[in-house]
């Protein structure tokens, strides 16, 4: 299998908060809309992605390899959820992976083993399950596959309790689907083959270029911004391109070998 290592040159946003308490809240997006810290909101307009489809996944791989050595955990968090009620913690999660936007608070999302929008994890549980896949390009399910990834290693998820407010307003889920649009397409076999356990991909294996990074502050909260550019096997992962290109050869032969990979068990 030819090696095709290509490297993006516009920009994919990672945006990481860091503040004094060895926590890294770290958002990521392709058209990052708002960017939220505890106490505060700021907002940020994005450039465009590159010839590369979003990969959530990888953008917060990165973002864990560039913050590990400056924090203790870390909040995965999607830029357009912001936390409404004071009552959840964003504390280090000493349980174990700790669910802020659990099903029963997220406005839209509430299947029982739902783990996106917004999760604290310790960088030693991260390390453990070795990230997650970088086969995600486009939007969904890599959140999914990360559950998997906690289940077999058999860490339970914590969720807020006692939280006073409900699905309607805990949270602030600003998207407009029409002015930022998913890209939901999935292309090539993407749909049969990221509905599997991936086992060869994580945070051990993504490789990216720091292309800039800024240092901002707004209302005393200092963050830093990174753009930085993932890197795409698209031998292995064609679908990270926004068209169908003309190795779709190399493409079947991919297919065959994970399609012997055992299903997602949920
Ligand atoms: C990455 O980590 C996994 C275990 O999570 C291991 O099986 C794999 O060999 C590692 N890959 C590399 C390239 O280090
Ligand atoms: C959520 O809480 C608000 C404020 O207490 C209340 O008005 C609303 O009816 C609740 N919604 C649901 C679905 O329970």
């Amino acid at each position: 299998m030819i090696l095709f290592s290509l490297f993006t040159f516009a920009i994919f946003w990672n945006l990481l908060i860091l503040n004094k308490e060895s926590k890294c809240i770290q958002s990521t997006s392709s058209a990052v809309v708002h960017q939220t810290s505890i106490n505060s909101i700021a907002r940020q307009q994005t450039r465009i992605v590159d010839r590369f489809r979003f990969n959530r996944g990888s953008l917060i791989n990165v973002g864990f390899q560039l913050a590990q050595n400056s924090c203790t955990y870390i909040a995965m968090h999607d830029v357009d959820l912001l936390p409404l009620n004071d009552q959840l913690s964003y504390e280090f999660p000493y349980n174990g992976p700790f669910h802020v936007s659990s099903p029963s608070l997220h406005p839209n999302y509430h299947y029982k083993t739902y783990v996106g929008g917004i999760m604290l994890i310790s960088n030693e549980h991260f390390k453990l399950v070795n990230g997650f896949s970088n086969n995600y390009f486009g939007w969904g399910l890599e959140d999914d596959e990360f559950y998997a990834r906690l289940m077999e290693a058999n860490l339970k998820i914590y969720r807020p309790e006692n939280i006073q407010t409900n699905q309607s307003n805990t949270f602030a889920h600003i998207h407009d689907r029409n002015v930022y649009k998913r890209d939901t397409a999935k292309l090539f076999n993407q749909k049969e083959v990221t509905r599997k356990r991936d086992r060869k991909t994580g945070l051990n294996t993504t490789k990216f270029n720091l292309l800039n990074i800024y240092h901002m502050s707004i209302e005393n909260i200092e963050f830093r911004i990174f753009n930085v550019a993932i890197e795409c096997n698209v031998d292995r992962t064609p679908w990270c391109l926004k068209q169908p290109s003309s190795s779709s050869s190399s493409s079947i032969k991919f297919k065959n070998q994970l399609q012997q990979q055992p299903q997602l068990n949920h």
